[in-house]
């Protein structure tokens, strides 16, 4: 039976991986700021070195699968907590969790990112550096400077260095023998996506975010995939961004992929 750690296991997409996972007969650890096996918070450096500290104890150092669903929505203030959480909290648990992956039964490890990851390209994206170069104090400066775009930037352009940054492990974690995916979902109904409705700078530019499917997803429509990644079935996929999102990503850029 896998061994597989879950974070933000306690709502929307995080919580619909977990029940997807266990059907799949998967044994999962959630991690979460409350309701999980291990509670802890993934914003500040100590906490998340706890968490991993936590993982690799109850693990026993070793994992057979790794799902980083914990994130924050752009309205979240203040708006430096998004590159805190969504970048150093996914990327600091790859990193720690590494080792004990590579000890796992046909390990694999899916992040969460976001369609809104390839809206902020990489060669504009003002964050790249500061998240690149792990300066977690000049990231939430840039962000904390950009005033009323500060969350938008915060969301899109940590999105962005994530998926990169998964992209960029691709190599060392292939010859480590650690499948690395990430999904990007569109617009799905989660307690993140309401704050974002709720929200009067954010809600209009939502409400306009419609997919050519014309709806948005079920946080079940986003596990069914990652469960997928994280089975034999999807053994030969490495180093891929699946998009979960209606169409959207096609209709944005036609000629990118
Ligand atoms: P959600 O709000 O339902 O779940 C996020 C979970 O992360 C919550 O349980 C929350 O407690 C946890 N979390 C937040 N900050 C944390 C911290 N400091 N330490 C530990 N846990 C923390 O949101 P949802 O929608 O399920 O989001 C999951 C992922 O999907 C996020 O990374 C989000 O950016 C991404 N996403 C969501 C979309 C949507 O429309 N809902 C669209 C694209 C991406």
């Amino acid at each position: 039976m896998p061994l597989t750690l879950v974070t933000g296991s306690a709502s929307g997409i995080g919580a619909a991986t977990v029940q997807a996972l266990q059907a799949a007969g998967h044994t999962v650890i959630g991690v979460d700021l409350r309701n999980a096996d291990i509670t802890g918070d993934l914003s500040t450096a100590a906490g998340r070195q706890a968490i991993v500290a936590q993982a690799l104890e109850r693990s026993n150092d070793t994992l057979d699968g790794l799902v980083l669903c914990a994130g924050l929505g752009g309205q979240t203030q203040p708006a430096s907590l998004v590159t805190s959480v969504n970048y150093f909290g996914a990327v600091e648990l790859l990193d720690g969790l590494l080792p004990a992956l590579q000890k796992g039964h046909k390990p694999a490890a899916v992040v969460i990112s976001s369609v809104a990851s390839a809206m902020l390209p990489w060669e504009k994206n003002p964050l790249a550096q500061a998240l690149e170069s792990g300066d977690e104090a000049m990231a939430s400066a840039i962000v904390m400077g950009a005033g009323e775009q500060g969350g938008n930037l915060a969301y899109a352009g940590s999105k962005n260095a994530l998926t990169v940054a998964v992209r960029k492990r691709a190599s060392a974690w292939g010859q480590a023998g650690v499948r690395l995916n990430t999904v990007a979902p569109g617009a799905t109904e989660t307690p993140l996506l309401q704050a974002g409705l709720q929200d009067p700078r954010f809600s209009a530019a939502i409400q306009n975010f419609v997919a050519p499917l014309a709806r948005r997803a079920d946080p079940r429509e986003m596990a069914s995939v990652v469960a997928f990644l994280m089975s034999d079935a999807a053994s030969f996929v490495h180093g891929a961004q699946f998009y979960v999102d209606g169409g959207i990503d096609a209709v944005t850029r036609p000629t990118q992929f």
